[in-house]
């Protein structure tokens, strides 16, 4: 199952825009983080305890990784989650990671750990 589908658009931002100039988001844009390190997207996901698959839908249209921090509830579950080029702005991919849930409403937070800001964030998908 993809799991429940949370838009980068509906979510908090920190240091970056909504926008939607690159084709192939889902929704209605997807958030492009300012080029600064610290700069954030944070989803309020709902849970069942216990452990869970993130998925990560992204675009990053430059030669160079774009590392993030990637914290569920403040805790950091990734410290150097890999961002690498797709191609193309408009080329999407999707990374991977297991996360724990607690039940009801969790935060998931990515952060980007370089000057270069993070990939363009399309969505995030929680499954259990
Ligand atoms: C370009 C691109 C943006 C992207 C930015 C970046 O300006 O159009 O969508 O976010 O590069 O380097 O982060």
């Amino acid at each position: 199952s993809p799991g429940t589908r949370y838009e980068a658009e509906n979510a908090t931002v920190f240091q970056g825009v909504v926008e939607s100039n690159h084709a192939g988001f889902s929704g209605t844009g997807f958030v492009n983080g300012d080029n600064v390190a610290g700069g954030y997207v944070e989803w309020t996901v709902n849970g069942t305890a216990g452990a869970a698959t993130l998925r990560i839908r992204y675009a990053n249209g430059t030669t160079a990784n774009r590392p993030a921090t990637i914290a569920v509830n403040g805790a950091t579950v990734a410290a150097n989650q890999p961002f690498n080029g797709t191609g193309a702005w408009s080329t999407w991919a999707t990374a991977t990671l297991p996360i724990s849930l607690n039940a009801g409403a969790n935060t998931v937070r990515i952060t980007a750990n370089t000057a270069n800001g993070n990939p363009n964030l399309d969505y995030i998908e929680v499954a259990p």
